[in-house]
């Protein structure tokens, strides 16, 4: 079985691809390697991935647990996006160094900033051991029988994988729906110093209004440093630690980039759906993308609301309405996209086709059974979803049970706890969203998914959420920082307070009602996914099937691209300093760049990183098949250097994540160009220009 499988998935792997679509495994990618050589790479599959010499992997880093980096100097010198490097630069800002604001340049190793608790992890190498991880399973057992079959030998294998001492962690994560199972061996560097950060201003230019869209101008890039014990090992952070030595390092190329030019993005995407059925892609295009899109619309309104009439309620929720607000932008950009893609009409052809081939096989049958659990599973899913972006949003029901828990612990600090919850809370914001959130989840939500104690409470208030959140935002300790300790104070048992007593039936109801339920036939489904997937492997052995993601390495490569976006508009693959020019408003907060990049602008001082037209590229979009995770990604030439850094895909493009379609799907990069300019003409910070080595 295991034979046929392996031959198969190589069969598969060689086939023709029609775009730059996929996210290859490194360990495989000589399996792509003639076709990466016909677009222009230079290298090699060993330059990509060796476990015999340094390749390009050991200058890749899994950055923070959600984003990607790249060390690009001898001395552990790493770029990732700004965003990315958000919360450290914030970290370390205050009232007196506004990081954020101004930026921040460490003009010295000395003045390079700690951030403990922030990781960076290396691939040391990763490994197919399906056989090893199934030893002991057998075709008759159950779904659960399976599960606990690959944790206990999946636990063994990472045992073995991880002697102490070496700052080694390992993972085994199921591919093709546990058709295949590899093992990802990572060091995990735990002192790194923040070492720049440009000001905001360039660093998230363009805010929201141009999240997920291009022409793009946003300079999103932050410095980082990976320190080491005296033999360069990880190590906890110490004043003695020394600048890490990588086995490899990105040289940063100057030369630019041209329309066609080959390109690779080398990261960590986060998680993809491309082979689920047209009944899972309809969900997410007609019920759960749209009413994620309608609940945070009206989140997103109240902050709006308060944040244009208060400053300092703007800066405290910036950093909550983004991530509420990037979501939302995507989800748009995504439901449009499988609309166009005529994503389920033409998902339904393929699986007739395929059904009319499964007779007799022992595929027969798989599409109909995940029909009928998809249908069963609609409701659950559906209220899941209410239930996750509507009530589980409120900020005075989630500090409840989180400082009840957070202070049942020994040796839990009040003040600490009560300071980092109320640090950015504003309760009329709050208020509002709750009198929205539980109309709807009142109204939308069949009562056999509303806990018992919430439809006695609402109808106690009348079904008047308004009257409700009158009640108990008044009379909740939760309301402020001060009202629980008082109540602490006091004596009061935290547990009696309605906005607890609320929140705990609701996750009690979840944790134990609905969720289950939905485990139970998601189980199902994904024992059906992983014959529907060696299915299709067998029913299209043309196709190409790559790995969902699941934030393990991945190579992405295509090439430098414009797109159309619409009948008649054709946009250009570069984005330039004019536009930046252009957009530039004191009077709009996402468009005030700073002075000094103004100045440099008036009088055309760009030093040696201007381009042929004598303009500073800031941004190029290519088609990479890239995700959530691969910000920071390094965007690598057909030599191997670093040309820029991924940060985010077009909107035209955004249901790749679903369906990959090779006329609009882009990545965007920040143009490498941009960021030396940067480092050099406005941080004038030399001794890091000094220390990379820059090619042209
Ligand atoms: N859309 C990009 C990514 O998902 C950037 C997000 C951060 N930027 C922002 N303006 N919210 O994640
Ligand atoms: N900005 C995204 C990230 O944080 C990358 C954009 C995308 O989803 O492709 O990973």
């Amino acid at each position: 079985m295991r034979k046929t499988l392996t031959s198969l998935l190589a069969l598969c792997l060689a086939g023709t691809i029609m775009a730059d679509e996929g996210m290859w495994l490194p360990s495989l990618i000589s399996q792509r390697i003639d076709d990466m050589h016909e677009k222009g790479f230079h290298l090699s599959a060993e330059d990509i991935y060796s476990i015999n010499q340094a390749s390009l992997k050991d200058a890749v880093m899994l950055f923070g647990g959600g984003c990607t980096g790249e060390v690009v100097s001898s001395k552990g010198l790493v770029f990732t996006n700004h965003h990315c490097g958000y919360s450290q630069i914030q970290r370390h800002s205050s009232v007196e160094h506004d990081y954020l604001k101004d930026g921040f340049w460490a003009m010295s190793m000395e003045e390079e900033l700690p951030n403990p608790g922030l990781t960076v992890s290396f691939l040391e190498y990763m490994d197919d051991v399906t056989d090893r991880v199934l030893s002991g399973y057998s075709e008759g057992m159950s779904e659960t029988q399976r599960d606990s079959v690959v944790a206990a030998n999946s636990k063994k294998l990472i045992e073995d994988a991880t002697a102490p001492g070496k700052g080694l962690k390992a993972e085994v994560d199921a591919l093709y729906y546990g058709n295949q199972y590899f093992i990802f061996v990572f060091r995990e560097f735990r002192d790194v110093r923040l070492v720049g950060a440009p000001p905001s201003s360039i660093g998230k230019f363009g805010g929201d209004t141009d999240n997920w869209m291009w022409p793009r101008h946003t300079g999103d890039f932050s410095i980082f440093r990976i320190y080491a014990d005296a033999d360069n090992n990880p190590a906890d952070y110490s004043s003695d630690n020394i600048p890490y030595t990588p086995k490899r390092y990105f040289k940063v190329s100057a030369k630019g980039v041209h329309e066609g030019d080959f390109t690779f993005v080398y990261g960590f995407p986060g998680s993809t759906r491309e082979y689920v059925t047209s009944d899972q892609v309809r969900f997410i295009g007609e019920v759960s993308d749209p009413n994620g899109i309608r609940l945070r619309t009206k989140r997103l309104d109240i902050q709006k609301k308060y944040m244009s009439g208060d400053q300092a309620v703007r800066i405290m929720y910036s950093s909550k309405n983004a991530s509420v607000s990037n979501a939302w932008k995507k989800w748009q950009g995504e439901v449009k996209g499988i609309k166009r893609m005529n994503t389920v009409s033409r998902k339904q052809e393929y699986e007739a086709e395929f059904t009319r081939w499964a007779a007799g096989t022992r595929y027969e049958g798989v599409i109909d059974s995940l029909h009928r659990y998809y249908s069963e599973l609609e409701p659950y899913q559906t209220a899941a979803g209410y239930y996750r972006e509507s009530v589980l949003t409120t900020e005075l029901l989630r500090y409840s049970t989180g400082i009840v828990k957070a202070l049942s612990k020994d040796d839990a600090d009040t003040s600490a706890i009560l300071a980092s919850n109320y640090k950015d809370y504003c309760l009329p914001i709050d208020r509002e969203c709750f009198v929205e959130m539980v109309s709807e989840f009142g109204k939308n939500v069949p009562a056999e998914f509303l806990p018992e104690h919430f439809r006695s409470e609402y109808a106690a208030h009348g079904h008047d959420a308004a009257a409700w959140a009158d009640d108990l935002y008044t009379t909740s300790a939760f309301s402020s920082e001060s009202a629980v300790k008082a109540a602490i104070a006091e004596g009061k048992n935290l547990k009696e307070d309605a906005a607890y007593k609320l929140m705990d039936a609701l996750t009690t109801f979840y944790n134990t009602g609905i969720y289950p339920h939905l485990n139970r036939i998601n189980g199902h489904i994904t024992l059906l996914y992983r014959d529907y997937m060696r299915g299709q492997m067998e029913f299209s052995p043309e196709k190409t099937f790559y790995p969902d993601a699941n934030l393990t390495l991945r190579v992405a490569y295509g090439h430098v691209s414009g797109y159309h976006p619409a009948d008649g508009v054709y946009y250009k693959h570069q984005s330039t300093i004019e536009g930046i020019m252009q957009k530039d408003n004191p009077e709009i907060f996402d468009y005030n760049i700073p002075q000094g990049l103004r100045d440099l602008y008036a009088t055309k001082d760009y030093g040696r990183w201007a381009d042929e037209n004598g303009t500073v590229p800031v941004c190029f979009a290519a088609t990479n098949h890239t995700t959530g995770g691969n910000s920071g990604s390094p965007v690598i030439n057909a030599d191997g250097e670093l040309i820029g850094l991924n940060f985010d895909r077009v909107w035209e493009g955004t249901m790749s994540d679903i369906v990959y379609d090779p006329q609009v799907c882009r990545n965007i990069c920040l143009d490498v160009r941009y960021l030396l300019f940067i480092i050099d003409k406005l941080a004038r910070d030399t001794r890091l220009l000094d220390e990379m080595d820059i090619v042209r």
